[in-house]
């Protein structure tokens, strides 16, 4: 090994990391208009009336915003941070070759081609319809080349390693490839309309674009919540383990609490992870063995999420007086404490009896944004706090800026998830009650009454987390721009790992 410190190349890593930014502030953002849309209906007429109401309903801005916090900020992010994390933990630099460098820059450039493709086609209102799918066979296709690229930088970093051993982040970005490489190739088969013949014989159905799915009815139905629940598993959860089990350790100076039960929580949820998807289909037409498969599995999964999410807390250990000092470590400690009370509020609510009250209620988007406003945006924020100084090689701009950031955002996401816990609650059991005779007891306007205060409470949470997000921004760029230059010796790093 060199003796030396290796310069590692971080303009891919800088790239991601500007669309990290770019593509949250804009799926944030889109959040807010949702939020705003449900809370004050003025909202919708008021677009409307300035001739955007194509654009701007809800059911078109919906998916926008899914997809691109899903696929733009939390993917970028992950890109983000695998450019950094993978050259230091595997102690090569992308600069020692010049077919990664150029993999790396395909790799961002053709993400920001079907990023392209997939904004202008869900505003035209081009979608298949599938949640988190929604893409055209088309730009499905382009997808598959972005996906295999990053494949083929992953493992040729791997390749010309200088460290033998690897490091437990770089397992959860092999499955994160891996994973997320299955699922959407089995969700996505489908058959474009113009080779399709319909039960009248006729054939070159619809637009060129056009496709349906190569499943039916239940089968469909099955496929697509074995991907959706996985894409939580490998999108929501695997990579962002990935980045706190690095960028935990790496800011505290603290090692990793334990190594055995980093390793009995890996292979505890890429087993366990992929028999849950059952639970988004209860009291469907999907065999009542399934539900319950995907009930009984769901209660398991508390395990290894719990496992991972205490080996994070417990990395703190006798060091928690950094929690009151440094804001960076506040995000990480609150994010691995939502990751917990989400994959403990998921198990809840996969029991039959319970999701009979919380299906389609906003109960289920409170645990949504519990998860990826707390748990995923609050590590992929940390994550490039910590990444920033040192690529850029500037101080960070200000800390205080972001210790007041993270009380504004976690105030944010307690007023979303509480609001929406009680306007579940209050929906699933309105819905349900009825007289002595079966009546039922509520119409469905008294519903939209009762929780019009908690959607306005929602979007207040929802613009208190995306102004965060703009300050966080705001720090970002005043530290590439303006902040005082520091090398990386000068940055304080006690970390249990070499690099
Ligand atoms: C032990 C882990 C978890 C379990 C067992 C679980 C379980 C569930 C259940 C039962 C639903 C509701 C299905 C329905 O009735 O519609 C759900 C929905 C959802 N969960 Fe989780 N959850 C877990 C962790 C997470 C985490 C950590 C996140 C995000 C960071 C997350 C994101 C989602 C999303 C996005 C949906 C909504 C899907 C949709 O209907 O569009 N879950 N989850
Ligand atoms: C400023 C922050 C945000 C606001 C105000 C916001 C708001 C919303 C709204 C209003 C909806 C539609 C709920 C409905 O159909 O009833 C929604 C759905 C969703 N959002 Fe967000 N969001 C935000 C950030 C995020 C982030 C950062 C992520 C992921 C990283 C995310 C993931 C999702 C998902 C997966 C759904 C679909 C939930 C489901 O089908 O149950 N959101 N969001």
């Amino acid at each position: 090994m060199e003796n030396r410190p290796l310069e590692y190349d971080y303009t891919v890593a800088k790239m991601f990391m500007l669309t990290t930014v770019l593509l949250g502030a804009v799926g944030m953002l889109i959040g807010v208009i949702l939020a705003s849309e449900m809370a004050f209906p003025g909202v919708n007429t008021m677009l409307g009336s300035l001739g955007l109401n194509e654009f701007t309903n809800f059911s078109r801005l919906r998916p926008l915003h899914t997809d691109s916090v899903i696929f733009g900020f939390t993917l970028s992010g992950i890109f983000a941070t695998w450019y950094y994390v993978g050259q230091r933990v595997l102690k090569v630099s992308m600069a020692e070759s010049k077919l990664l460098m150029f993999l790396g820059k395909m790799h961002f450039w053709l993400y920001i081609l079907v990023v392209a493709a997939a904004v202008v086609s869900l505003f035209m209102g081009i979608t298949s319809s599938k949640e988190y799918a929604e893409f055209e066979w088309p730009i499905d296709i382009a997808v598959v080349v972005v996906w295999v690229t990053w494949g083929l930088g992953i493992f040729g970093l791997i390749g010309i390693r200088r460290e033998r051993s690897l490091y437990i982040s770089i397992w959860y970005y092999i499955a994160t490839f891996l994973g997320i490489a299955m699922l959407y190739l089995f969700n996505n088969m489908e058959i474009p309309t113009i080779l399709a013949t319909s039960p009248a014989g006729e054939t070159g159905i619809g637009a060129w674009y056009h496709s349906v799915s190569m499943y039916s009815g239940t089968n469909d139905a099955l496929v697509q919540w074995w991907y959706g629940h996985n894409a939580v598993a490998f999108g929501f959860t695997v990579p962002i383990v990935a980045m706190i089990y690095y960028f935990l350790p790496k800011e505290s100076g603290q090692a990793v609490y334990s190594y055995k039960l980093s390793l009995l929580s890996f292979w505890g949820l890429m087993f366990v992870y992929l028999w849950a998807g059952g639970h988004h289909l209860l009291f469907s037409t999907v065999p009542d063995w399934m539900q319950t498969m995907g009930s009984v599995f769901s209660v398991v999964l508390i395990l290894p999420s719990w496992g991972s999410a205490i080996n994070m807390l417990l990395t703190m250990k006798g060091e928690w007086q950094q929690v009151a000092t440094s804001p960076l470590i506040k995000f990480m400690v609150l994010a691995s404490t939502f990751y917990m009370f989400s994959t403990l509020e998921g198990p809840i609510q996969a029991i039959k009896s319970v999701n009979a009250i919380a299906h389609f209620t906003d109960w289920i988007v409170g645990h949504v944004h519990d998860g990826t406003l707390g748990w995923v945006g609050f590590m992929i924020m940390a994550a490039l706090f910590h990444m920033a100084p040192r690529v850029f090689k500037r101080e960070l701009y200000s800390k205080s800026l972001m210790g007041t950031q993270f009380w504004i955002q976690t105030l944010g996401v307690v007023l979303y998830f509480t609001s929406m816990w009680i306007a579940g609650i209050t929906q699933g059991m309105m819905w349900r009650a009825h007289d002595e005779y079966g009546n039922l007891a509520y119409s469905f306007i008294d519903t939209v009454t009762a929780l019009h205060p908690y959607y306005t409470i929602r979007a207040v949470g929802g613009l208190l987390y995306l102004i965060g997000f703009f300050m966080f921004a705001y720090n970002i760029y005043k530290t590439m721009t303006s902040g005082r230059r520091v090398e990386e010796s000068e940055l304080q790093s006690a970390s249990p790992m070499a690099a």
